[in-house]
């Protein structure tokens, strides 16, 4: 099955990144060749208004994701948001793929999956393996920092002249989901499909937290420094806003990893998959400050 004649599957197409996938699919293969998986009915709406069908399936439910796998020959597995459930959930994908006989899968996991310190990295190394031992063909599509993970807070940093933190003076390579999406189809729907190959995915300009507060500063106007703190002191913080503990845990984990280097990536490969460089964060920053400004 070539490339131009092949069905594509995107799953979690109700989420951020796939709506993305889905917009960067359509720009490459028709719409008949492009299927949409959510878990939820009432999210199929958006999606058919673009053209593309929608099949229905949790990843909880292996017969359901079986069906909806059928006829699918590349398939880009979106990981799980419920973190926790992800490994077991990501697996039920995986066999349902091996049974409906899907020949591809590209997995969306996080940057230096292998070495990573992050927990949020336990996971996406169980279902690396799960596909190394599926005999599906695949690849693996590390994706590292979302901007937006940190655009989202800038509201509360303007307000309060603060952004807080544990993450030192470790650098975040980061993009735009944009910039993911695209490279995921520039990977799915390659003309030769490489079994195996690992793609490190980050922006090609990085930034530590310090330069982050002096962008939104300069974009607001206003004065916001970064405050660093200790990794529980970052999680108890978090707690007291009012996030559950797990979460905060994990939140303030990525930033002790994010401390150790976990999230700074010099590889460029991203920017080769989507042959322009990516967005520069400082682009993102800008434009979400406007936003919240006009908000
Ligand atoms: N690289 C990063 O910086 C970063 C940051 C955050 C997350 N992530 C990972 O990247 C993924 C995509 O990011 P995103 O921003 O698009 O997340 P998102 O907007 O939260 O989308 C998650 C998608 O997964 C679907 N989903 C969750 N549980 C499911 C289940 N049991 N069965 C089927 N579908 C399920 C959701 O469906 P519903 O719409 O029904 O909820 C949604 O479509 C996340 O799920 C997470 O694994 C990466």
């Amino acid at each position: 099955m070539t490339a131009t004649t092949a069905k594509y599957l995107v799953t979690g197409a109700s989420g951020q990144l796939g709506a993305l996938a889905i917009d960067a699919l359509l720009k490459k293969v028709p719409a008949s060749q492009v299927v949409a998986l959510v878990r939820r009915a009432e999210a199929a709406a958006p999606l058919e208004a673009k053209g593309v069908e929608v099949r229905i399936g949790d990843y909880t439910d292996v017969a359901a994701l079986e069906k909806a796998f059928a006829g699918i020959d590349r398939l880009l597995l979106i990981s799980s948001s419920e973190v926790g459930q992800r490994a077991a959930q990501h697996k039920n994908a995986v066999d349902a793929a091996k049974k409906a006989g899907v020949g591809f899968i590209a997995y969306t996991s996080i940057l230096h999956a292998d070495t990573s310190p992050l927990s949020l990295a336990v996971e996406h190394r169980e279902t690396e393996a799960q596909l190394a031992a599926s005999a599906i063909p695949y690849a693996l599509l590390r994706n590292g920092w979302y901007t937006e993970n940190k655009t989202g807070s800038i509201a509360p940093a303007v307000e309060h002249g603060a952004y807080p933190g544990a993450a030192g003076d470790g650098r975040i390579s980061s993009a735009p989901r944009a910039d993911y999406a695209e490279a995921a189809v520039a990977v799915l729907t390659a003309d030769t499909l490489e079994n195996g190959a690992v793609y490190e995915l980050a922006g090609d300009t990085s930034f530590s937290m310090q330069d982050f507060a002096d962008a939104i500063a300069q974009a607001a106007g206003k004065p916001v420094a970064y405050a660093d703190m200790s990794e529980a002191d970052y999680a108890a913080m978090l707690e007291g806003v009012g996030l559950p503990a797990p979460i905060a845990a994990m939140l303030a984990d990525s930033d002790a990893g994010t401390a150790k280097g976990a999230l700074e990536d010099n590889s460029k490969t991203l920017s080769d998959l989507i042959g322009r460089p990516t967005t520069p964060w400082s682009e993102t920053v800008a434009e979400a400050v406007k936003q919240q400004k006009a908000a």
